[in-house]
């Protein structure tokens, strides 16, 4: 009786709607799900334009005027990040911990898919890897890469962090300006490619890794998602870039095919997997999960640590707290592996900050199937987006969320999808354990070595590519440790004063 009526009254209904034999999840209401109206010369461009000008700024409004549950916009738009090949397909925003469940525990009804950007060969093989593939493929693939992420691991990997680490602040002068989204991002491009490939990337500034930072960041640009294949284009530089790419990768492995294939690091391991058995990792899988291992690890751990040193310098008080815990427990040493999770302090620091300034702000996923998101059904082929970052400033959950306070999680246990830094679910990041061990290292070692000052009148305002970055960097002013807190504090101006509660 209710489906007669919906069918009959939803503006939406059509046959994508229809209940698949049983697959139709339980709705309590049946309406439209809400959304701006197109804007009035551009229609859903303009709408899209908004968001990709300003994605906070355009999520918080949805949320604040239309609830959990909203869209782009009034009526369709196609997909903002995926190639899709539905006909009409809307992008949805889920927002909240019940969202966050519906999209993320179900991985085959929310799938992943591989960006827009150049369509080719290489593009396919690079994008054959565990960030876009679905079904049992995906399963297979975390088991064959997760236990290069284990305890015994990331033991191996503490030292290449430590070693990076200290050069980069050997190589800071006493009084000068560093701009910190380079120097940090340099480091973990060093961490990275020793620790995933065995390469030590300092040496070579052609190397592969160079080329993927380059790739990094122009990859979701528009002028690299609008396809225009001239000489000269964005487009067209992206898709030779991606071809250097591959066929570096593809002799990279080469050698290892070749060498002993005794290598520790995590190419070495997979390729030995590839040789013993072809079918359990196939040549394409090979290009595509060395591709995203440094990929995906890059960006978001440089603005986990860039963040949390910059909220640290704005708040004197939890910074002395932390010194005295390091000073007390680690007497100006790196922590040895077994002491990085025993102290609290830092733990919280670090928790507080992934939280305030999640680096990863939104991930999509398109329905498989008709789906139920809130408690509203959205059709098979919607775009639907969740953000760590809107669940994390919800009040009901955290009490004045603007305010860096990691004191919250003294007596604070929040469920998997209250809290997400590292996403949730049977898709949760590969590498959590390794970026929660880098970030939490890395900022004992910086902060008892180096005092890291705020220049006044700094503007903040932010990118958001994959993740939220300062959109003209972030320098600060490096000082030994002299424990002189108050003066590494600034005042600073832009959109990071709309997000953090300075006061
Ligand atoms: C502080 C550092 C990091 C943060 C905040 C972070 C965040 C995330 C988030 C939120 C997701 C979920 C994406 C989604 O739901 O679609 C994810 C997935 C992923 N991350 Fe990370 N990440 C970090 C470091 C790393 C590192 C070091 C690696 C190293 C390999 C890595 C590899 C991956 C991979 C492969 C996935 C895809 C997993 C899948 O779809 O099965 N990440 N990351």
């Amino acid at each position: 009786m209710q489906t007669t009526t919906h069918a009959t009254q939803c503006p939406h209904h059509r046959a994508d709607f229809e209940p698949k034999s049983g697959a139709a999840p339980a709705v309590s209401r049946r309406r439209d799900v809400p959304g701006p109206p197109p804007t009035p010369l551009l229609g859903w461009r303009g709408n899209a334009l908004k968001f990709f000008r300003n994605p906070i700024a355009y999520m918080t409004h949805l949320r604040a005027t239309y609830g959990d549950v909203a869209k782009l916009v009034q009526g369709s738009n196609p997909t903002l990040f995926y190639r899709s090949s539905h006909v009409q397909p809307s992008t949805y925003f889920g927002f909240g911990p019940e969202c966050n469940r519906q999209i993320l525990t179900d991985i085959e009804l929310f799938q992943s898919r591989p960006p827009r950007g150049p369509h080719t060969q290489t593009a396919e093989q690079m994008a054959t890897n565990l960030f876009f593939i679905n079904g049992s493929r995906h399963k297979q693939q975390r088991k064959l890469l997760m236990p290069h992420f284990s305890k015994n691991s990331l033991k191996h990997y503490h030292g290449f962090v430590v070693d990076y680490t200290n050069a980069m602040i050997d190589g800071w002068k006493e009084g000068e300006a560093v701009e910190l989204t380079k120097a940090l991002g340099d480091t973990l491009m060093y961490i990275g490619s020793k620790s995933f490939y065995g390469i030590d990337a300092t040496k070579d500034s052609e190397s592969l890794v160079q080329l993927m930072r380059i790739m990094m960041y122009n990859m979701f640009t528009p002028g690299t998602m609008i396809p225009i294949n001239l000489p000269g284009t964005p487009y067209r530089r992206m898709i030779r870039l991606m071809r250097r790419i591959r066929d570096q990768l593809i002799q990279e492995i080469q050698q290892k095919r070749q060498g002993d294939l005794a290598g520790t690091d995590v190419l070495s391991k997979i390729v030995r997997a590839n040789v013993d058995d072809p079918t359990q990792v196939t040549d394409d899988e090979l290009i595509g999960e060395a591709f995203v291992l440094f990929f995906a690890s890059q960006d978001a751990g440089t603005r986990a640590l860039l963040w949390t040193l910059f909220l640290l310098a704005q708040h004197p008080d939890v910074m002395a707290e932390l010194l005295d815990e390091l000073d007390e427990h680690l007497h100006g040493e790196a922590p040895a592996y077994e002491q990085i999770f025993e102290l609290p302090v830092l733990d919280r620091v670090v928790k507080e900050s992934l939280r305030i300034l999640s680096p990863a702000i939104m991930f999509g996923r398109e329905t498989s199937r008709i789906a139920q998101l809130g408690s509203y059904l959205i059709p098979a082929g919607s775009e639907v987006v969740y953000s760590p970052y809107m669940t994390h400033m919800d009040p009901e959950i955290y009490p004045e969320p603007k305010r860096f306070r990691p004191d919250r999680w003294l007596d604070f246990k929040p469920s998997a999808y209250q809290y997400l830094p590292f996403g949730a679910g049977a898709r949760m990041c590969l590498g959590a354990s390794f970026g929660a061990m880098q970030v939490r290292l890395m900022v004992a070692i910086i902060v008892q070595r180096c005092r890291l000052e705020v220049i006044p009148g700094t503007k903040i305002d932010l990118t958001v590519n994959v993740v939220m970055s300062p959109k003209n960097g972030l320098p600060m002013i490096v000082r030994r440790q002299d424990r002189d807190f108050r003066k590494s504090r600034g005042p600073v101006e832009g959109y990071i004063t709309r997000m953090v509660d300075f006061s």
